[in-house]
């Protein structure tokens, strides 16, 4: 298959831990509900492709996300690869209840950098989502699990517009503060431009928080993913979430379209010279699988750049 030059640039890490979440933000906002069967295998694929961090879906109430109401059961049928890792996303101690006890070594909690999306997305305000967590991360430490925390809206919200730069770090502290070991910055709504990038994380960083507790997830409404993605890896975030194929969204936030495709990722990252430990063709593979499984194309410029190429038609 068809790989970039490689021509590396100074100040960027080594290596890039890739965190997937095509399993779970990726099928949440897919009309196609799949069966929990091909949800077990797009999993199983992608830890063959080599992604060591796959988050395979929500404890959330089903008829909030029905897509992924199957949770109990997708986790029994998980193939658990050793040395990957399945976080799971869990909103509240009702979640947690039901995660327990199936195998989950890691939860993510999934707080808002603004108020309208903290109702929309959790039914409360920002404080009473912190008082929803707070719980949540005292158990699943004092259980020994990993806890993330992802924080939306860090760059613009779609009722409330621009989000300042001080009230996401505000917010985004107050759920670290919490014990949960890294931080996800969203831009669920993809209106982030690189500078943008640069400033929060410097405004993080001033406030205490370094990028090696800070991950970033971008979506690409606008196409700034993977822009805002070499921002923050010159700023030195080496956790980087993406969907496989580009799929996915939130059901909660208008306009929220699929994530940064994993495929136009590790493109760029392997020209750039880092290490991801994927294997781009066997992840292009998966992807034109699970359009066939979706019913629709994959979004990524990648997957569509080589997908179902002769070798020889991919060589003039
Ligand atoms: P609520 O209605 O306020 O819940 O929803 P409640 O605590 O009042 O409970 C009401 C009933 O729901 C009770 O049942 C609970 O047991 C049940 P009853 O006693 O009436 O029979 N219940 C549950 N059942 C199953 N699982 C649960 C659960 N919790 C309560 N976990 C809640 C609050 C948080 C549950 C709801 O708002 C919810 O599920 N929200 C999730 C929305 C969501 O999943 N959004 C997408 C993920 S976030 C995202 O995509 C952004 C991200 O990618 C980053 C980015 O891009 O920015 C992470
Ligand atoms: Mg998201």
């Amino acid at each position: 298959m068809r790989a970039p030059f490689q021509a590396p640039m100074e100040g960027l890490p080594d290596r890039v831990t890739i965190y997937e979440v095509g399993p779970r933000d990726g099928l949440q906002n897919e009309s196609a509900i799949l069966p929990v069967e091909v949800k077990a295998e797009l999993v199983a694929r992608l830890a063959r492709a080599g992604l060591a961090t796959i988050e395979a879906t929500s404890f959330v109430h089903p008829k909030w996300v029905p897509q992924l109401a199957d949770a109990e059961e997708l986790l029994g049928r998980l193939d658990r690869v050793p040395g990957v890792r399945y976080p799971v996303l869990v909103p509240n101690e009702r979640g947690l209840d039901r995660a327990l006890g199936l195998g989950v070594t890691d939860i993510a909690i999934f707080g808002s950098a603004t108020e309208t999306f903290a109702r929309r997305n959790l039914n409360r305000s920002v404080d009473g989502s912190i008082e929803m967590f707070t719980p949540v991360v005292e158990r699943a430490l004092d259980a020994g699990l990993a806890v993330r925390a992802y924080l939306s809206m860090c760059f613009g919200d779609p009722w409330e517009g621009p989000v300042p730069v001080e009230q996401v770090v505000r917010h985004g502290r107050r759920l670290l503060d919490l014990g949960c070991s890294q931080l996800s910055l969203g831009d669920t709504i993809g209106v982030g431009t690189p500078g943008h990038v640069t400033a929060l994380l410097r405004a993080f960083a001033e406030a205490g928080v370094g990028p090696e507790r800070l991950a970033v997830h971008f979506h690409d409404t606008y196409g700034q993913a993977l822009a805002n993605t070499l921002s923050a890896l010159r700023a030195g975030v080496t956790v980087v979430d993406a969907s496989a194929g580009g799929i996915g969204g939130c059901p909660y936030a208008q306009s929220a379209t699929g994530n940064l495709a994993t495929e136009d990722l590790v493109w760029m990252l392997s020209g750039l010279g880092v290490e991801t430990g994927v294997d781009l063709e066997s992840l292009v593979g998966t992807s034109v699988w699970l359009a066939g499984e979706l019913g629709r194309p994959s979004p990524s410029r990648v997957v569509q750049a080589l997908a179902g190429k002769p070798p020889a038609e991919e060589e003039e």
